[in-house]
């Protein structure tokens, strides 16, 4: 398969800026645009509505990936989650009641410890599904139903249209189980679809932000630390932002849960360390503002990714503000994404790493 970088410098822009396309594709899949309802394909071996629990695992962004997704099936299918690292779900050995659904989300679909987890979880009479990227994969090989990103191929060590594709799927599986569970009426499941379906654009729109994020990664590429603050759906994909500027860049990055800043990281808060605030408008965002104030009070230096309405909450308190389009909470974590990654990548370039092969990673990690 000859897979090259196009017109970009390295294949990480390349798989960046592809992502309109990638999530359409993803929703093709996921979705009848014209029905304006999710189509789900595989057969499924079990039935959402009966389901007792959803287990996941994963590894590095495939897990955020099931964080965020988390907060999906639980506020729209009303469905009881439960999300750990490979890693240490697979040697916890939890008790799993019969009748659960295990889920395990993997870009390459050989990660070992992902892998080690799913044979425990098969071991336990769990029914065992897959999210992978890679079909022909030991992980799609061994589980009961196989759900495709159909993202393409992904070359960068750094994972970007793989989360993205990942969420658009995971987004798209949280409707079905919704539907299937009485948590969501025809209508909702339409006006989810719907955003669903807009998210292509607003996309595009947030790759507007490039010339902006350039500025912004040229000082953050003068940082020795930085901390990611979100609530909520925000919350993993701060994670996922500093998981990104570290693999790259090499500058140590923190995210962390914006309600727990009082709890320890406002300590390290001054002038040399930015901050990086997720926060479009949603239910919760004044009270991610407001930590952020409380970060702004402390003289420390404020980077703010929202929207417009995010925006005009704030005012001329911010230097920094990235904005994205106004979406709905729902699809806004997969928006969010975009200048995540670009931040990490142009503070990447700034640093002048091997942005598609960083030091001591590997693609797919099929060793313990
Ligand atoms: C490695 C890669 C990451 C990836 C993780 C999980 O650490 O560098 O980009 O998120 O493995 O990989 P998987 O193939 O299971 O999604």
């Amino acid at each position: 398969l000859l897979v090259d970088k196009g017109n970009h410098r390295h294949f990480m822009a390349k798989e960046i800026y592809e992502q309109p396309e990638t999530i359409s594709h993803t929703l093709s899949h996921y979705v009848d645009m014209g029905a304006e309802r999710v189509a789900i394909r595989e057969a499924l071996p079990f039935d959402f509505a009966e389901l007792t629990r959803l287990t996941m695992s994963a590894c590095g962004t495939a897990y955020y990936a099931g964080a965020v997704a988390k907060y999906w099936f639980e506020r729209y299918a009303r469905l009881p989650v439960d999300i750990d690292v490979a890693s240490e779900f697979r040697y916890r050995e939890p008790p799993l009641a019969p009748g659960g659904l295990s889920l395990f989300i993997s870009q390459s679909g050989e990660t070992a410890d992902t892998l080690a987890a799913l044979r425990y979880c098969a071991g336990q009479g769990q029914h065992v599904a897959s999210l992978v990227n890679t079909l022909e994969s030991t992980i799609a090989r061994e589980s009961g139903v196989v759900f495709p990103i159909l993202c393409g191929p992904e070359i960068g060590v750094a994972s970007t249209k793989a989360l993205t594709a990942q969420l658009t799927a995971l987004a798209s599986l949280a409707i079905a189980a919704g539907r299937a569970r009485g948590a969501l009426s025809e209508e909702q499941e339409a006006e989810l679809v719907r955003e669903l379906v807009r998210l292509p654009t607003a996309v595009s729109q947030a790759l507007g932000t490039e010339a902006q994020i350039m500025d912004i990664a040229k000082r953050l590429s003068k940082a020795k630390d930085v901390l990611y603050l979100g609530r909520g759906p925000m919350y993993p994909i701060a994670l996922e932002g500093a998981l990104k500027l570290k693999e790259i860049s090499y500058i140590h990055a923190e995210g962390y849960a914006a309600g727990e800043l009082k709890h320890g990281p406002i300590a390290l808060v001054d002038e040399d360390m930015p901050v990086i605030v997720i926060a479009p408008s949603d239910e919760l965002v004044d009270k991610t503002l407001s930590n952020m104030q409380e970060v702004a009070a402390r003289g420390g230096n404020i980077i703010l990714i929202t929207d417009k309405k995010g925006a005009e909450t704030v005012g001329q308190d911010v230097a920094d503000i990235i904005l994205i389009p106004e979406v709905s909470s729902f699809v806004a974590p997969i928006l969010a994404t975009i200048p995540v990654q670009l931040l990490a990548y142009h503070t990447a370039v700034f640093m002048g790493t091997d942005v598609d092969q960083p030091r001591n990673l590997a693609k797919s990690v099929t060793v313990e």
